[in-house]
């Protein structure tokens, strides 16, 4: 019979296992178009990746030929999961009695939201490589899908990112300046969990740092920042040099209002209009339905949602809580310069914090006695030298009378000068959501 060669993997730990990989095989083999030429030896194994307790898979692989589009051959496949008594939807890695996977199709590429040829992981799965090896395929000679796929330049991020918009994805993005640490993870997690692909890009901004800020000093480490978004799932890492952000005649940039007036717009002048430019660029390349930023720069978020509604970029901006230390030191790629002393007093922000938190429990509602809770604490500590500790509207950050307050975030930034350089820790949480959020 004429047709492509199409190799399926196929795994079974529910039931009788041998008997449903057999049934299987049988029925694809009974398909009209469709022949099994040859299968390997059944191997069996453990699962792979997180799941409840269950027992070992059988597995095997096999070669069809048949001129079945891909997508109706996984339609297919579909079909015979549930005949042999599969139940979907399941959360995923369940024990389930019949699971086919399409592995390759002859030399197609495809990169669809219900599909991916090459399967992505094939070469990670012992139980496809020893029924691959044992059919005699080269392994080396196969093709790979690399996830994350590392792009340096912004047209073909572009290009990559339509490519996924055209076969149906859901794409998150998750900016960053890379130096990456478990705060970023939980982004990069929580776009895992609510789209189809995820793009984490990695690019220090220089028109976010005014003149006599740590921008060469900035720490980068693309290695390990790769390796972190492979951990967390990432499917594209995009992460140009400057010069192929801003060719050289590049002067537009984004004016930001009264949000980004005050706090650090007030300490560091240009610095939010350098966030909004380099971030509407990023919405501009990758066209994300939904774009993900950490609580703890609260006031970039309140900057980038403005910018998002007033210039209408069609997408969703998801804040993600504050990851912490057990000690409560809220993540950030600076705190690596923190001296032994200025680590241990760095704590002192959220205990503010909490402090507030723990009066706005009691009753609290003053704007000016709840302030004074954190001003205390700071006060104690003589190794930080408080920037301003704020309390502003929750919504979108701006100033409160005198006087009581409801839906209230306390902001505060404190620099701490005992290390090889001086670091700025910022720090907030909204009062009266739990202990923090
Ligand atoms: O929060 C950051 O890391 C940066 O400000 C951002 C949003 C990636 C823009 O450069």
């Amino acid at each position: 019979m004429a047709g492509r060669i199409v190799l399926i993997g196929l795994g079974s730990n529910v039931g009788d296992r041998a008997e449903h990989l057999r049934v299987a095989l049988q029925r694809l083999g009974s398909v009209p178009g469709i022949a099994v030429v040859r299968a390997s030896a059944v191997v069996e194994s453990e699962l792979v990746g997180d799941g409840p307790a269950q027992g070992k898979f059988l597995n095997a692989v096999a070669e069809l030929r048949t001129n079945w589009p891909a997508v109706a051959l996984l339609a297919l496949c579909g079909e015979l999961e549930t005949m042999a008594g599969r139940v979907r939807p399941a959360p995923r890695n369940h024990p389930r009695p019949l699971d086919l996977d399409l592995l390759f199709d002859g030399d197609l590429h495809i990169d669809s939201r219900e599909l991916v040829l090459p399967h992505p992981r094939w070469h990670e799965r012992e139980f496809v490589c020893g029924p691959l090896r044992e059919l005699g395929y080269d392994l080396a000679a196969l093709p790979k899908v690399e996830r994350p796929a590392v792009i340096e330049s912004p047209v073909a991020m572009a290009a990559q990112c339509s490519r996924w918009l055209a076969g149906g994805c859901v794409v998150g993005l998750v900016p960053t300046m890379g130096s990456l640490h478990r705060g970023h993870a939980s982004l990069m997690e929580l776009a895992r969990q609510e789209c189809d692909r995820v793009v984490a890009t990695i690019f220090v901004n220089p028109l976010q740092f005014g003149p006599g800020e740590d921008f060469a000093a900035y720490p980068r480490d693309l290695t390990g920042d790769v390796r972190l978004c492979k951990q967390a799932g990432v499917d594209a890492v995009f992460a140009p040099t400057v010069a192929q952000m801003y060719d050289p005649e590049f002067c537009s940039q984004v004016a930001v209002g009264p949000a980004a007036a005050t706090m650090e717009g007030a300490l560091r002048p240009g610095h939010f209009a350098g966030v909004a430019t380099v971030v509407a660029r990023l919405f501009a390349l990758a066209r994300p339905q939904r774009a993900y930023f950490g609580e703890k720069d609260a006031q970039q978020l309140a900057v980038i949602r403005r910018m998002q509604k007033d210039l209408g970029f069609p997408l969703q901006v998801v804040g993600c809580p504050i990851v912490r230390e057990t000690d409560g030191l809220a993540m950030s790629s600076r705190n690596v310069y923190l001296s032994a002393e200025d680590r241990a007093a760095s704590t002192v922000l959220s205990r503010a914090l909490a402090s507030a938190q723990f009066a706005w429990q009691q009753g609290e509602r003053d704007r000016d006695r709840l302030l004074a809770r954190a001003r205390v604490v700071m006060a104690a500590e003589p190794r930080a030298q408080v920037d301003y500790i704020e309390l502003r509207r929750d919504v979108d950050l701006a100033e409160l009378p005198a006087g009581p307050v409801a839906d209230v975030r306390m902001l505060i930034a404190a620099r701490f000068a005992g290390g090889v350089r001086p670091v700025r820790l910022l720090d907030n949480a909204r009062l009266g959501a739990g202990s923090w959020s």
